[in-house]
C-alpha cells in the first residue's frame, strides 16, 4: 500500500482537475433538456474507466440513460469480487441568488469543492475510480476482482435499473457491493451507514369544476380543489404526528432498545441542528427522537403543491385543479407499491363527492438495513480507520438509494455503504459541496478496502 499511498499523494492535483471536468457536465437526469449532457457524462465516465486500466468498458442500454460498466478480473478465482456502484446523474440546479457561483463551474473554497454533484455523487464515486487507478499503476494490478457500474437515473427514480440488475444478475455476480453515496455523522467522524429508508413517490391531483370560475359568482357554493386538497393533506397525520393512513405501520418494526441506545451515543446536538436549519422548534411523531424519526420511522412529505393563480397581483378565481407531489419514506418491511395502494384507499375514503381525484404513482424503492457484523463491513471499518486515522461510527440514513434493496435481493452479497459526504454538503440544495479531505481520504480508504476485503472474503 505504501506505493499506492504515495501515488495518491503525488497525483492529488490531477485527480481534482479530473473531478472538476465531470462536475462541469450538467448531467441532470430528470429533465429532457439536459439529456445531451447526461449522455456526455456517461461517455466521460467510460473514458475514465479506460484510462485507469479497467477492462470491458461499455455503455449498457437500460432503456433510459446507460449504465457505464467495466471490470478487472485478473486477481484470481480465489480472490473476492467487489462490485462498486455510483451514479453520474445529478439533481437540477439553477444559477440564481441562492448559489454563490454557477453550480456547473465548480469552485474550491477553504478545503471544499462547491458545485452540483460534488458530494452526490460524482465526488464520491470518483474516489473508487482513482483508487483503482492508483492500485493498478503502482502495484501492477488490483488485489481483488472488481466490477464497476455507474448509472444515470438514480436521481430520477431508477425506473430501468431494477430490471437491468435482475436480467444481468450473472454479469454482476460478486462477493460484496460497495456504495459511496451517503454521509458521515459529522466532520472528522468517519461513518459507515447501515440503513437506508425506502421511498414511495406519487402525485395527487384533485379536480373540482370543469373550468376556473369567478370566485364572486361561485364562491361559497362550489368546492374549491385547493381547499379540498388542503383538507385531504391535513388528514394524513393524527394529533400525535403519526401517519393516519390505515395499514401504514403494519410492517414497521419497533426500534430495539439497543439501537435507540446506539443512536443516543452519537454526538448529536439538537440546538445546533435547529440553529443550522433556522427553526425555533422541531416537529414530528411523538415519542421519538430526531434521529429515530429520520432513520427508523416512516415520514410523509408534500414536496410541492400547485394550483390556481400564482402570478403577480390578484385573480379572483376558484381553480379547476390542484396538485400535490408526495413522497413517503419507508422503513422495515414497508413496500413502496403497497404504501401507494394504502394511500389510494385512504384518499378514496376521505375525499368528498364534490371533488374528483387521481393519484399517480411516480417511483419507489424499498428500505434496507444491512448486517453490521458482516466481515465485509469490518473490512470497510479497518480501511476507513487506516485512511482517516480515526475510529469509525455507525449510523442509519433518512434518504434512499433505490437500487440498494435490489442488490440485496438479487445479488445476495453484503452491501457496504462507505459514505464520504458530510451533513453540511447541501446535497440537492444550493451550494452543494464536498470536503476535499474526504475526497482524498476516500481514495485511500477505497484502496485499503480492496486489500482488506481479501482478508475476509473467499
Ligand atoms: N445520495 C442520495 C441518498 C442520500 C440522501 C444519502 C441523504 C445520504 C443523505 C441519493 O442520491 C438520493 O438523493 N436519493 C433520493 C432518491 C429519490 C430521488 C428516488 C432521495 O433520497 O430522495
Ligand atoms: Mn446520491
Ligand atoms: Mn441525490
Amino acid at each position: 500500500m505504501e506505493k499506492t499511498l504515495n501515488y495518491i499523494e503525488s497525483n492529488k492535483d490531477r485527480f481534482l482537475n479530473e473531478l472538476i471536468e465531470i462536475l462541469s457536465i450538467p448531467s441532470v437526469s430528470n429533465s429532457e433538456e439536459f439529456s445531451k449532457y447526461t449522455l456526455q457524462a456517461a461517455d466521460w465516465v467510460a473514458n475514465q474507466m479506460k484510462t485507469i486500466g479497467m477492462e470491458n468498458v461499455s455503455l449498457l442500454d437500460t432503456g433510459g440513460y446507460p449504465i457505464v460498466y467495466s471490470d478487472w478480473m485478473h486477481a484470481g478465482a480465489d480472490k473476492p469480487t467487489v462490485l462498486i456502484y455510483g451514479h453520474y446523474d445529478v439533481q437540477p440546479a439553477e444559477f440564481n441568488e441562492l448559489w454563490h457561483h454557477d453550480p456547473f463551474k465548480p469552485e474550491i473554497r477553504d478545503g471544499f469543492i462547491f458545485g452540483r454533484g460534488t458530494a452526490d455523487d460524482k465526488g464520491q464515486f470518483f474516489t473508487h475510480l482513482k483508487a483503482v487507478e492508483s492500485l493498478i499503476k503502482s502495484e501492477g494490478g488490483l488485489p481483488c476482482n472488481v466490477k464497476i457500474i455507474i448509472e444515470g437515473e438514480e436521481e430520477s427514480g431508477n425506473e430501468n435499473l431494477p430490471t437491468f440488475i435482475k436480467e444481468n444478475a450473472d454479469k454482476l455476480k460478486c462477493d460484496v457491493v460497495i456504495v459511496s453515496d451517503t454521509e458521515w455523522f459529522a466532520k472528522g467522524l468517519p461513518t459507515i451507514c447501515y440503513g437506508l429508508r425506502g421511498i414511495s413517490s406519487m402525485e395527487l391531483t384533485v379536480t373540482g369544476p370543469n373550468r376556473d370560475l369567478h370566485s364572486g359568482s361561485f364562491g361559497g357554493a362550489v368546492d374549491n380543489p385547493i381547499h379540498a386538497l388542503s383538507r385531504i393533506i391535513s388528514q394524513f397525520w393524527d394529533e400525535n404526528g403519526k401517519l393516519a393512513i390505515p395499514g401504514m405501520y403494519d410492517k414497521v418494526p419497533e426500534l430495539t432498545q439497543q439501537e435507540r441506545d446506539a443512536f443516543k451515543k452519537l454526538p448529536y446536538n439538537e440546538e445546533n441542528y435547529m440553529k443550522d436549519l433556522g427553526v425555533e422548534a422541531l416537529h414530528g411523531e411523538k415519542g421519538f427522537t430526531t434521529l429515530e424519526r429520520t432513520w427508523g420511522r416512516p415520514a410523509l412529505d408534500i414536496n410541492g403543491i400547485f394550483g390556481g393563480y400564482t402570478g403577480e397581483g390578484g385573480k379572483t378565481i376558484i381553480a379547476s385543479k390542484a396538485t400535490a407531489k408526495i413522497s413517503i419514506r419507508l422503513v422495515g418491511k414497508q413496500n413502496s407499491d403497497e404504501v401507494f395502494e394504502m394511500m389510494k384507499s385512504y384518499i378514496a375514503k376521505i375525499t368528498p363527492k364534490s371533488i374528483k381525484w387521481e393519484l399517480k404513482y411516480d417511483h419507489g424503492g424499498e428500505p434496507v438495513v444491512v448486517d453490521i457484523n458482516d466481515p465485509a463491513i469490518k473490512a470497510c471499518e479497518t480501511a476507513m480507520s487506516k485512511a482517516f486515522g480515526k475510529e469509525v461510527v455507525y449510523m442509519r440514513e433518512g434518504g434512499s438509494i433505490g437500487i440498494v434493496s435490489i442488490f440485496d435481493e438479487v445479488l445476495k452479497a453484503p452491501i457496504v455503504l462507505m459514505g464520504l459526504g458530510l451533513p453540511t454538503d447541501n446535497i440537492h440544495s444550493p451550494n452543494e459541496n464536498f470536503c476535499l479531505d474526504n475526497f482524498f481520504g476516500g481514495i485511500k480508504a477505497s484502496a485499503h478496502f480492496l486489500h482488506e476485503i481479501c482478508e475476509v472474503k473467499k
